[in-house]
């Protein structure tokens, strides 16, 4: 047969288009787009139904933590089997976590580490960015460019955390490695100095409840050092990716840098659209089950990020998957017996509650039209990020990365229907319409109906060229 797999009948989005179409599926990738692509001109031995659903491209999630090791007696709830099986329940066919380097540890040395715990154990696509926290001479010179030669294309600074924040003068040394090899500087934008200073205040009152969280890291922090990461980028002229920006003054700061001719792009994610800076303010400590960085703010913060996602401000949105388990002395309530925020590890899941809330929210509410959903959420991701066109797009050549949303269903989301490996959603009882029903990596229906389709190891790794050298799409 000239055909593995046909979709049929449904609604084909695409960043830029939207058509009633068939879809010929061979060896793992599109080879036609058509109308009718019928049994009696094509046979296939899979025949999908898509009538009444969209098919968009898989989502790709450009910023999820899986493995990664944090402060001594922190476990993260997710390992790449869990992690990447939320994921596809979620509408994502590629995630991309980051591969941390330790202090004293080559860049090298992580990648090797950290590709161990992905073989085989993936359901989804997978390709790493290399957080750098340690840019000796030898990183930055000889490791960084042999890896963003091998496809690992993209880095992550931080501005904030004790044993991963670096200097501005480092930052400096390593976006000009960055632009030297190839690779695209992602950076968590938080002025370290205050929220120290805060912090110090706040337990010396003895304010160490959850919602201290918020007010000891406070938007001033936010756009200074968003401002502060735009200006070291433009010394070195270089790009960078702000990443989970949480307020409409870190979007002004990207208009500015934008405006004075700097290549700046913004990402948002759910938390900064639907949670706010109360939900860490309940009873007992619950507020942690909230904690992350930057915090939700507040209403008219999530409006501005909403404006943010429709005008282009962001080009990305993600979910900045970190999960904790709450119940657990080594996640959100550790250490056993202190209980302050200081100590509550930063980060909440989201991977597979992440497009149903913008699909809902955006799509459903009418903030969003479908197209603009699929940049959010696939094709730009892609084309930053050195994937497309094998990802990000439906397309003839490109992978058979698909996703049939079903945008008549409505969900309340539970933790008790989720996937990941932490014990609550931050998004528990919160109402959805518009579903993912399948999902489809390289030609194979993963996920179907809410049941898993796949054994783990289905996901492959996939290398990156950098964003400026790809072939301009
Ligand atoms: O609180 C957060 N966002 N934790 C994840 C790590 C990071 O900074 O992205
Ligand atoms: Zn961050
Ligand atoms: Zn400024
Ligand atoms: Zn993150």
């Amino acid at each position: 047969t000239p055909l593995d797999t046909i979709i049929r009948g449904g609604t084909i989005v695409t960043a830029s288009d939207t058509s009633r179409a068939d879809i010929g599926i061979k060896g793992g990738r599109i080879v036609m787009i058509g109308e009718d692509l019928g049994p009696d001109l094509y046979d296939a031995p899979e025949v999908i139904d898509a009538t009444g659903l969209i098919v968009v491209p898989g989502g790709i999630d450009s910023h999820v933590h899986i493995s990664q090791p944090g402060e001594p007696g922190v476990v993260i709830a997710d390992d790449f089997e869990s992690g990447t099986r939320a994921a596809i329940f979620g509408g994502l066919t590629t995630v991309l976590p980051f591969c941390l380097q330790a202090k004293g540890q080559s860049l090298r040395e992580a990648v090797t580490w950290y590709h161990g715990l992905a073989e085989g154990n993936c359901y989804c696509d997978v390709s790493f960015h290399l957080i750098v926290t340690d840019p000796t001479p030898q990183a930055l010179g000889q490791d960084l460019p042999a890896l963003v030669a091998d496809g690992y294309a993209s880095i992550k600074l931080f501005m904030t955390y004790e044993g991963m924040k670096l200097s501005d003068r480092d930052i400096l040394r390593t976006l000009e490695a960055a632009k030297t090899s190839g690779a695209l500087a992602m950076v968590h934008a938080e002025n370290d100095d205050m929220i120290e200073f805060l912090r110090d205040g706040a337990e010396a009152r003895g304010e160490t409840a959850p919602k201290y969280h918020a007010t000891t890291r406070p938007i001033p922090a936010e756009r200074e050092a968003t401002h502060r990461a735009i200006a070291l980028a433009e010394v070195i002229g270089t790009p960078i990716v702000v990443v989970h920006v949480s307020n409409r003054d870190a979007m002004e700061e990207i208009r500015a840098g934008r405006a004075r001719g700097s290549v700046v792009y913004g990402e948002t994610c759910p938390q900064y659209l639907v949670l706010t800076a109360d939900d860490m303010d309940r009873t007992g400590f619950d507020g942690a089950k909230y904690v992350c960085s930057p915090p939700p703010r507040d209403t008219a913060q999530q409006a501005a990020c909403w404006e943010g996602l429709m005008t282009g401000v962001f080009d990305l949105y993600s979910s900045d998957h970190c999960p904790y388990r709450f119940e657990d002395e080594q996640g959100k309530k550790r250490p056993a017996g202190v209980k302050s925020f200081r100590y509550v590890p930063n980060g909440i899941p989201g991977v597979e509650t992440s497009l149903p809330i913008l699909f809902s929210e955006g799509v459903s509410k009418g903030r969003i039209d479908l197209n603009r959903f699929v940049a959010l959420t696939s094709t730009n991701h892609a084309k930053l990020y050195g994937l497309y066109p094998q990802k990000g797009t439906i397309a003839v050549g490109s992978d058979a990365d698909l996703v049939l949303w079903d945008p008549a269903e409505t969900r309340t989301i539970r933790q008790d229907d989720l996937h990941h490996g932490a014990d609550y959603t931050p998004y528990e009882g919160f109402q959805v319409t518009g579903w993912p029903v399948r999902t489809i990596l390289r030609g194979k229906t993963v996920m179907a109906d809410g049941a898993l389709r796949a054994d783990k190891g289905v996901g492959r790794y996939q290398g990156r060229t950098p964003h400026h050298r790809a072939a301009a799409p």
